[in-house]
């Protein structure tokens, strides 16, 4: 069975995305550690037995991401700012900023391959989603970051835009596979997204590539790895 044989950091853990993205390392037998805002939430999803592998910190403060980084080769980052919360960072800080920082930090401490969980419609200004502090075309900014960073030899990225997410089970649907931005419409599961985050890593096809996915229809999966064949 193909997999990664260094350390992954997951940002954005306790997330609904990030907790999936655990689920499939575990699954993968590929080592984490996870940066989290809440020990006891990390503690509570994932047990006890993460408690060494855990940082606890923000994306606002380069420090601590540098402290969360130690030896990771690779990061998955599944932050997103709470664009309902009148008192949370706005997207500017977390999703433009914050994954800005991450990413420069990450490569200054020797990570290899960074991979960002975005979204559908970031290229478009006029996407209702950008009356909440402009979020995509935030989102879009840091995408921009990951690709400069990240495309110089030596290094490599992957940048996933998932339509709308929902919440079922892994390997459950048949996807589809776009780039361009030309996808209007369409939902995915955040446990699909985070499959497909992890199988990126040792994936050859995943490298340098940002793309759109959705899911079609129910049909059990054994892999998804030939979607990327799509592209
Ligand atoms: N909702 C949708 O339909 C949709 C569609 C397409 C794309 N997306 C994007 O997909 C990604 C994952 O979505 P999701 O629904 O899984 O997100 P989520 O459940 O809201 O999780 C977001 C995560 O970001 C973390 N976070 C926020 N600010 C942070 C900071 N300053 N430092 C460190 N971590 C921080 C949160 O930490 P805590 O756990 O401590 O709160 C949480 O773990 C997001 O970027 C989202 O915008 C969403």
């Amino acid at each position: 069975m193909k997999s990664f044989n260094g350390s992954v950091l997951v940002v954005g853990a306790t997330g609904r995305t990030g907790a999936w993205v655990v689920k499939r390392l575990q699954h993968h037998n590929i080592n984490f550690h996870l940066f989290v805002r809440s020990g006891e939430k990390a503690l509570k999803l994932f047990g006890p037995e993460v408690i060494d592998k855990l940082t606890i910190g923000s994306i606002e403060h380069p420090e601590e991401i540098k402290a969360a980084i130690g030896h990771a080769e690779a990061v998955i980052c599944a932050i997103g700012g709470n664009v309902t919360d009148p008192k949370a960072p706005p997207p500017s800080a977390i999703d433009r900023d914050g994954v800005k920082r991450l990413a420069l930090v990450s490569k200054e401490s020797g990570v290899k391959h960074f991979i960002l969980i975005s979204s559908l419609g970031v290229t478009k200004p006029d996407h209702p989603l950008n009356k909440y502090g402009q979020v995509l075309t935030m989102k879009l900014e840091g995408e921009n970051e990951v690709r400069r960073l990240f495309s110089e030899p030596g290094y490599s990225y992957t940048i996933l835009r998932p339509g709308g997410l929902i919440d079922g089970a892994p390997l459950n649907h048949t996807l589809f596979f776009d780039t361009g931005d030309k996808i209007s419409t369409g939902v995915i599961d955040r446990s699909d997204v985070a499959e497909v985050a992890v199988i990126s890593l040792f994936t050859p096809e995943a490298r340098n590539l940002t793309f759109e996915l959705i899911q079609l229809k129910e049909a059990l999966q054994s892999t998804l790895d030939h979607y990327f064949h799509q592209k």
